[in-house]
């Protein structure tokens, strides 16, 4: 059956590549990106849409009749947000409420009055600062991974799954995520609406505007290409500090799961990353960069972590693995080799943007 799918956000990274390949999976879906283009770079895939078939709605979803504009759809993917994790942490947190917070809840509003599904793209951020913080590590040569006996449930060698408290604070972005989890289990339970959630890692891949507070994987990338310098920061400033990372079409997969069976997916709550075989720590990101680009570039040391940072967040996959049969496939590997073909095949139109 031919679907119509509403992508919010879906101008930026994970919008953008949602709707160009499920596009070209599914030709007869009607695929519609809604976006404000407040990301730098979210405007360069208008471009891509048109010659793919793709509308965009230039719209904000602060305003319901911005959403309304976009007619009756089957499938909301809600991924649009300000996805920084020191949004709100120095300056006035308004922004970031409003439009990860009240932003959402008007497209959940508007999947209910068109009984459309909600693919919802929560984050690892959800879960508090000071547990994960608190957990033992191991210092190896090149990165820190999680010790053999932790303090708590929910955190072991695999990572931080689901069972881990979320007793305590986590950013205002993870605080706006885990209220809009929580709405929408109100609004499943009490109007019925179809829904997944999932709580994802550090998600890369080719169309990421890194910058500094957010997409560090194209932009370590990004300034090796360009030979420019980069920074550790914190956690003894050596650069050992370690993420999981997950292949933007490893998350196209799931997504493509979740909207032809999202009752599988339903009352349920998963955590989904590149899982501890695609963990990386950002002196091993270096050498994956120098390998590739040839370039060696000036790293410099800063000792003092920034707020909201984390030494390790390593995803537990194992429920979603179990349960769903999803599994990432792409290695971190080749994430950074398709975010260097990415720049290398638009050096001129990215090197404003990413430089
Ligand atoms: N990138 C990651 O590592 C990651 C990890 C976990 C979860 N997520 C979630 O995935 C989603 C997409 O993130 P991303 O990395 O693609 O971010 P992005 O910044 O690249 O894309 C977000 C897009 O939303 C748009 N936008 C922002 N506010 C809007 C508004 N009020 N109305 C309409 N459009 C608006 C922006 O212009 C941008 O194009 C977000 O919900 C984010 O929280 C991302």
């Amino acid at each position: 059956m031919k679907k119509t799918i509403l992508v919010t956000g879906g101008a930026g990274f994970v919008g953008s590549n949602l709707c160009l390949k499920l596009k070209e999976k599914y030709p007869g879906y009607s695929i519609i990106a809604f976006d404000n283009l407040k990301r730098r770079g979210s405007e360069l895939s208008i471009g891509d849409f048109q010659k793919n078939g793709i509308s965009f709605i230039h719209g904000d979803i602060r305003n319901q009749e911005d959403i309304l504009a976009a007619g009756e759809f089957d499938v909301l993917i809600e991924a649009s947000a300000e996805p920084s994790v020191t949004a709100g942490l120095v300056s006035d947190p308004t922004y970031v409420i409003n439009n990860n917070l009240y932003g959402s809840i008007n497209c959940f509003n508007t999947c209910l009055k068109n009984k459309a599904i909600l693919i919802f793209l929560s984050t690892s951020r959800v879960y508090p600062i000071d547990k994960i913080e608190h957990a033992s590590f191991i210092e190896e040569n090149s990165r820190f991974s999680f010790g053999n006996d932790q303090y708590c449930e929910g955190i072991s060698k695999e990572g931080i799954s689901e069972k881990l408290s979320l007793e305590g604070a986590r950013s205002f972005y993870g605080a706006t995520k885990l209220a809009s989890e929580l709405f929408i289990q109100e609004y499943a339970a009490f109007y019925g609406l179809k829904a997944s959630i999932t709580r994802f890692g550090v998600i890369a891949g080719p169309r990421q505007m890194g910058k500094t507070d957010q997409g560090v994987v194209t932009l370590w990338m990004a300034r090796h290409y360009w030979k420019q310098p980069l920074k550790y920061i914190g956690y003894g400033g050596t650069g050992k500090q370690v993420r999981d990372i997950l292949h933007i079409d490893d998350l196209i997969d799931l997504v493509d799961l979740q909207i032809h069976h999202i009752e599988r997916f339903e009352g349920k709550i998963y955590n989904a990353g590149g899982g501890k075989p695609n963990s990386v720590s950002l002196c091993e990101m270096t050498a994956i960069c120098e390998k590739i680009t040839g370039n060696k570039i000036a790293i410099a040391s800063e000792l003092q972590a920034r707020q909201a940072d984390l030494r390790i967040f390593i995803t537990d996959n194992s429920r979603i693995e179990k349960e769903t049969g999803w599994k990432p496939q792409r290695s971190v590997e080749m994430v950074f080799t398709d975010i260097f073909n990415w720049i290398k095949g638009n050096e001129r139109q990215l090197g404003t943007i990413l430089k």
